[in-house]
């Protein structure tokens, strides 16, 4: 398998774009990413093919079937948007899906095509039936988008030649292609972008089961002995985010490796390490417990709105959306009504807050 990236905007100047990474998947499964090219940390854990892949149990089942019809037409797979909140496998399933079809997988991400010949570039050079990965595709340029359109309904490239009133369009014929683009706010994709993609599917937060599972599996990738308690100790702080749980395996392995702990790693380990990183019991980071803290503390539990508690927190507003409040929402910490965020009763003896009206009482 072989992987190709590519970051723009911050390798500037650069005469000619290459995608991020290329991962080929025609390349053996199994086999190492390109040492210190491609392979990151993160890609040593991840699942290679759709079996290995725990978890997203529909999404599985419909991406599996869409691969193995296109194969068996002989046709690429029709463009994919994965969204959902940040780190539940979106770049891994690209990863996956080019594995399955055997073909390559390119990747980039949207600030890395600032400009027309980044996103052109990178069109030119793709081969039948490749796979485009492209990463936070919310954040594309409007001409890198318009640029998409035609490339992804018609596999068209409308290059402009020449400037001002000498200027023409020219159309370049591109292979068949898959795009695959990953969001974590799908809701900013523009309509005309979101309509060219045949697929569109939803990223869950993962279940305990399923949590357990993968860092039982990356345990036994990093060669590490953890206790099925110490193990679902992870599952239940890593926010239901398996990306999280791997960077929570690794503090509890330097933990373990410090205070020389042989065999087998226990949950009262696992439980240092976390407490240590500030990870509460249901996996609250300091972020989480800042915002609710704020909105007890300043606004009587809330309503707040997102750009009042954005401003107080010094935090990116399109962040504390799309990456804090989902796992809050999701545990049922937070709501989300029209007047803004509210702490609920649970969020509340979560952090040991009073419930208010049991005082009134
Ligand atoms: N590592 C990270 N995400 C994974 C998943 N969904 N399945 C197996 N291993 C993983």
């Amino acid at each position: 398998m072989a992987i190709v990236s590519s970051n723009a905007a911050s390798q500037r100047p650069r005469p000619d774009r290459v995608p991020d990474r290329v991962v080929d998947g025609a390349r053996q499964a199994g086999d190492d990413l390109e040492p210190g090219r491609s392979g990151t940390k993160e890609d040593s854990l991840r699942p290679k093919r759709l079996a290995d892949y725990i978890g997203q149990r529909e999404l599985k089942q419909v991406l599996g079937i869409a691969v193995q019809a296109a194969v068996g037409r002989g046709e690429s797979l029709d463009h994919v948007l994965l969204y959902g909140p940040p780190g539940l496998g979106k770049t891994t399933m690209a990863m996956v899906l080019a594995e399955e079809l055997g073909v390559t997988c390119r990747i980039t991400s949207a600030p890395a095509l600032e400009r027309p010949r980044d996103i052109v570039g990178l069109l030119v050079t793709l081969q039948p039936k490749d796979l485009l990965f492209i990463d936070e595709i919310h954040r594309l340029s409007r001409v890198a988008e318009e640029l998409l359109y035609p490339a992804m309904e018609d596999r068209r490239l409308d290059l402009t030649v020449g400037k001002g009133s000498t200027a023409r369009t020219r159309a370049l014929d591109l292979p068949p292609f898959t795009l695959v683009g990953a969001t974590t706010r799908a809701g900013a994709l523009s309509s005309p972008l979101r309509d060219r993609f045949g697929l569109i599917q939803r990223l869950e937060f993962y279940g305990l089961e399923d949590l357990q599972a993968i860092v039982e599996r990356a345990a036994g990738l990093l060669d590490l002995e953890l206790s099925a308690e110490a193990c679902s100790e992870i599952a239940r702080r890593c926010r239901g985010t398996p990306r999280i749980a791997n960077r929570l395996l690794r503090r509890v392995r330097d933990v373990a490796c410090v205070r020389a702990c042989e065999g087998c790693i226990d949950r009262d380990l696992v439980d240092e390490a976390l407490t240590l990183h500030r990870v509460d019991g249901r996996g609250l980071d300091a972020s989480d417990r800042r915002l609710m803290e704020l909105l007890l503390q300043s606004y009587g539990g809330g309503p707040a709105g997102l750009d009042t508690l954005s401003a107080a927190l010094g935090e990116d507003p399109a962040t504390l959306e799309s990456v804090v409040e989902p796992y809050l929402l999701q545990l049922g910490f937070l709501q989300r009504t029209p007047r803004g965020r509210v702490v609920t009763a649970a969020g509340r003896g979560h952090l040991g807050w009073p419930d208010p009206q049991e005082q009134v009482a």
